[in-house]
């Protein structure tokens, strides 16, 4: 007979970080607050973990987070403003985020770290499983990472992380797995894990990605966890544990993602998500495209 795990309805969204590397614009904004095309970028997270089943979304957010909540709220002045001049497109527009899932919030009164972070959401889960989305990371809306996580998490049990092949000497930037194969094509057995590791002491290319379905064992483990790292408290170190000990939550699977995804908390990866997710779209693709292509013939006649 097949064990049943239980059901994972909750996502948990770190959104605490300073965003140091997108400064100044992030002095008094959010990172996650930074358009993508014309939406903020957590709320094509939001819309992600919406997607993949999980509509009780707790955000851990910190200072300067307020524009966060007032975006999943109502605003009123706005609507009844669009209300009164008919404009039921825009409206739809201010509604959508605010209809999308329950939220909730938790402050993180200090950036002790993403270790701290995930653990600053433990009375909101309790004892279940649950789903962990970086807020600055997007995940192209139609490559679906989180629900093939949570596929496998309800398979196999325990811990699901993603990971993504890098360039070798980008590892250092990323936590890193030690993996073993399982003879399912996209799901590997995690064996050890380490944070941002110089590549000469990398185990795989393989690099952690923000996306997570976690055993609330972690909980218990993340409470011990000394800060490690950049003096910050480690997801990947209590992961780690996790890992090395069946015992403590069950075994760590890693799912291969080859989709499309953007670290937006990165000025490169920010441009190209705009521009990619742009010239999709099918109200303003079709003319950008032409500018993109004008520009950029433009740009290597003159190089
Ligand atoms: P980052 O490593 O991107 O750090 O955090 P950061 O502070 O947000 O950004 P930079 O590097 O200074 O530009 C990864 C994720 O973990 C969250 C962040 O919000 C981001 O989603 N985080 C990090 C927290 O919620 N709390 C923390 O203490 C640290």
């Amino acid at each position: 007979m097949t064990e049943t795990h239980p059901k994972i309805t909750k996502a948990v969204i770190p959104a605490a970080g300073l965003g140091t590397r997108f400064l100044p614009a992030t002095k008094a904004t959010p990172k996650e607050m930074l358009p993508v095309v014309d939406k903020p970028a957590i709320q094509y997270v939001v819309e992600e973990a919406v997607s993949a089943g999980l509509d009780d979304v707790l955000m851990v957010t910190g200072r300067n987070k307020r524009p966060l909540e007032d975006h999943f709220d109502r605003n009123y002045e706005l609507e009844s403003a669009l209300t009164k001049k008919g404009d039921q497109s825009r409206l739809a527009k201010v509604q959508e985020s605010s209809d999308l899932a329950t939220m909730h919030y938790v402050r993180q009164g200090d950036p002790r770290g993403l270790g701290h972070a995930v653990l600053c959401a433990a009375p909101h889960v309790g004892h279940e499983p649950f789903a962990v989305l970086l807020g600055d990371d997007l995940i192209d809306p139609r490559d679906p990472l989180l629900q093939r996580m949570v596929e496998v998490q309800q398979q196999h049990g325990g811990s699901v992380i993603a990971l993504m092949e890098v360039d070798p000497a980008q590892i250092h930037l990323y936590g890193c797995a030690a993996v073993k194969p399982t003879g399912e094509g996209d799901v590997v057995q995690i064996t050890s894990l380490v944070e941002k590791p110089d590549p000469a002491d990398a185990p795989s290319n393989l690099a952690i990605i923000g996306r997570y379905v976690l055993d609330p064992a972690v909980f218990g483990i993340l409470r011990k966890t000394e800060p490690g790292r950049g003096g910050e408290i480690q997801l990947t170190d209590a992961l780690q544990e996790l890992a090395a000990d069946e015992e403590l939550g069950g075994p760590v699977h890693g799912v291969v993602f080859k989709g499309r995804r953007y670290d937006t908390g990165d000025r490169g990866d920010y441009l190209r998500a705009i521009v990619r997710l742009a010239c999709e779209r099918e109200d303003l693709g079709p003319d950008f495209r032409t500018w993109l292509r004008d520009y950029v013939t433009e740009e290597m006649q003159g190089s």
